[in-house]
């Protein structure tokens, strides 16, 4: 069994998805033979606790080209990067020339904002950002060492939604080592394993999400690489995530908010194994009431169509083996899905427009994450007698 990425101690595996498909991989119809496919399961480091994917996709296997993420499809994550910019334009970016670093771009919004604002920025992307100055590279210390001879040291260095993903940590560390300015501060947020596990939300479990945070865990991952863990704060978006805080050690006073979670993760078992295989009685629980709720209606004569064929929607799916036998379509606003099949599963992805064309009887809820945004936008379809079903925290019809 693989070691820890971090610390090299055994991971204790307690769930297996089995053969899974790349998240974000959307085959056209001719292209089914080509897919590829991997073992997807996950378990927590015996000796740091950190929960991480056992078999990690290969680089060279890993999807780049095709569907960057675009944060601005959704309003609501839009105004969050934008929040996150506003509070560094007013906290750690207000010296006589600040600068700001973002590793992954997120559709740049949070750096076109500090731009917008006068101050220096900097994308990190491989495939660039969309109007903002980007390094197209992977952020390491090759990188670092080339933005800090250009730029001079980073205020900020911010990631959203990224370093869950990226398998080894200590090249970034190493750059932040590099960029970071004495008393700046890397700033990360991913999806909190707390939280997942509230909501047995086990979809967040994909080949693009290796690592499942926890306080405990990120802050034995920041001492071990020279740093520490100065504060977090917990965010609402994308199910339930944790900003972390992070500086050069003895440079800040920790805040209360760690040690206040770091009790919470204590008092509530995150970090046994026990609690995580509760969770993966419940995930099994939750498959099999979707999947008798599906062929009920099916069997009813209903139609059901799906919405938003979001990557944690492959989990879903073909752990659930969710096909276009119960779903015969989903409907998605990401032009370069559409026209093509979701990963493994071979759903057709079709425009939204699809979706009031007519109404199906269920819409299946894959982007659960956005449900208040996309049920505001979407009001017809309830007003014209249609119905939600949802899988977190447990399977429910609105
Ligand atoms: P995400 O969970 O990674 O943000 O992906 C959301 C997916 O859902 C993405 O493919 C776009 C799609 N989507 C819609 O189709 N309609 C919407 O209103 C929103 C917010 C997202
Ligand atoms: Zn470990």
């Amino acid at each position: 069994m693989s070691p820890c990425r971090v610390c090299s101690h055994p991971i204790r595996e307690f769930f297996d998805f089995e053969r899974q498909p790349l998240s974000s991989a959307f085959p056209r119809p001719g292209e089914l033979d080509q897919e590829y496919f991997f073992r997807l399961a996950v378990g927590m480091c015996e000796s740091c606790t950190l929960v991480q994917l056992i078999d990690a996709v290969p680089p060279e296997r890993a999807h780049h080209q095709g569907y960057p993420y675009h944060s601005a499809a959704s309003s609501v994550m839009c105004k969050h990067f934008e929040q996150t910019a506003r509070r560094f334009l007013e906290t750690e970016l207000t010296g006589a020339d600040p600068f700001v670093v973002e590793i992954g771009a997120n559709d740049g919004v949070m750096l076109r904002t500090c731009g917008d604002a006068g101050v220096r920025h900097l994308a990190v992307e491989p495939s660039g950002a969309a109007g903002v100055r980007a390094h197209r590279a992977f952020f390491d210390v090759d990188s670092a060492t080339r933005i800090r001879d250009t730029d001079g040291t980073a205020d900020v260095v911010y990631a959203a939604n990224t370093i869950c993903g990226v398998t080894d940590l200590r090249p970034v560390f190493e750059g932040l080592g590099l960029l970071l300015a004495p008393d700046g501060v890397f700033v990360f947020e991913d999806p909190y394993l707390g939280e997942i596990i509230d909501r047995t939300s086990f979809d967040q479990i994909y080949d693009e999400h290796v690592f499942f945070f926890t306080v405990r865990a990120v802050g034995a991952l920041a001492t071990r690489y020279g740093f520490e863990l100065v504060d977090i704060e917990r965010l609402p978006v994308h199910g339930g995530q944790i900003r972390y805080t992070i500086a050069r050690p003895g440079r800040r006073a920790p805040s209360p908010a760690v040690a206040d979670a770091l009790r919470t993760e204590q008092a509530r078992g995150l970090a046994e194994l026990a609690t995580l295989e509760r969770f993966a009685a419940r995930v099994q629980r939750i498959r099999d009431d979707l999947v008798a709720l599906l062929h009920e209606l099916r069997a009813g004569g209903a139609r059901i169509v799906g919405y938003g064929a979001t990557a944690k929607s492959s989990t879903m799916a073909n752990y659930c083996g969710i096909g276009p036998d119960l779903i015969p379509f989903v409907c998605d606003t990401t032009p370069a899905k559409q026209g093509r099949l979701t990963p493994g599963s071979h759903i057709p992805v079709r425009p939204v427009e699809a979706f009031a064309d007519p109404y199906p009887d269920f819409a299946l809820l894959f982007a659960w994450n956005h449900a208040e945004e996309i049920m505001a936008k979407e009001r017809a379809f309830r007003e014209a007698g249609g119905q939600w079903i949802l899988y977190v925290p447990q399977v429910h019809i609105v």
